[in-house]
């Protein structure tokens, strides 16, 4: 049976009105960071920060109106949700203003697929090892999560490729050094950086790693399953 904030998060990536609950510290966490995985959708053409601040009013007004209660134990399941939503997601948005989280675990000590409930993501091929060269940057749109992947000294990375500004789509500028977002102008590295921000703006965040493996011959994305 799922718990209440497995609801909420998968309502919110589903763009449907989450149901309220009362949260632990835990799940303000979790639902935080689910909010920054919301805007990141592959719509987010355009700023989407009325979106934002609206699924973070609501989170507000929850917290206001249940008094947290102490955090349980974590539980495996609360522990893997928790590496991907923190993966996944941001480290902090100057748009949300949002609090940062660390990557507490590293792609490579994820738990295989089958622990993972199906609500929560699966790992998705994104191109063939042999597309993704040594120096090679590539865009990749799973649907649900887009980004940049990239190999550096043999090793593979991937971005998002939504701005921590208002939540554009990034673009690879030519020659291939930089990302660029059409709304506003900020730029990043190919490593998420921030390089440049829009004019009155505070310094951007740099761009969430996602998690990132390589498999036999496919790079795959852990990514929430396409709605
Ligand atoms: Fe404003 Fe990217 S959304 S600079």
């Amino acid at each position: 049976m799922k718990r209440p904030i497995d609801r909420y998060v998968d309502g919110l990536l589903r763009r449907r009105r989450p149901k309220s609950f009362a949260p632990d510290e835990e799940d303000l966490a979790v639902a935080r960071t689910a909010i920054e995985l919301a805007a990141t959708g592959p719509d987010a053409q355009h700023p989407r920060e009325a979106f934002v601040e609206d699924l973070r009013r609501r989170l507000a007004a929850q917290a206001a109106a249940h008094r947290p209660v102490p955090p349980r134990p974590s539980s495996r399941w609360a522990m893997e949700r928790r590496w991907f939503l923190t993966a996944t997601a941001v480290t902090a948005s100057a748009a949300a203003g949002a609090a940062g989280y660390a990557l507490t675990q590293s792609p490579a000590s994820t738990p295989a697929e089958s622990e993972l409930t199906p609500t929560t993501g699966s790992w998705q091929t994104v191109v063939t090892a042999t597309e993704l060269s040594e120096g090679t940057t590539l865009p990749f749109d799973l649907g649900t999560v887009t980004g940049f992947l990239r190999r550096v000294s043999g090793r593979v990375q991937a971005v998002s490729g939504i701005c921590t500004h208002q939540g554009c789509r990034l673009r690879l500028t030519p020659p291939q050094d930089q990302l660029a977002c059409p709304c506003h102008g900020a730029t990043f590295t190919l490593a998420g950086e921030p390089l440049t921000h829009p004019h009155n703006s505070h310094p951007l965040p740099a761009l969430p790693r996602l998690p990132v493996r390589v498999q036999g011959n496919d790079i795959q994305i852990y990514a929430p399953a396409r709605t």
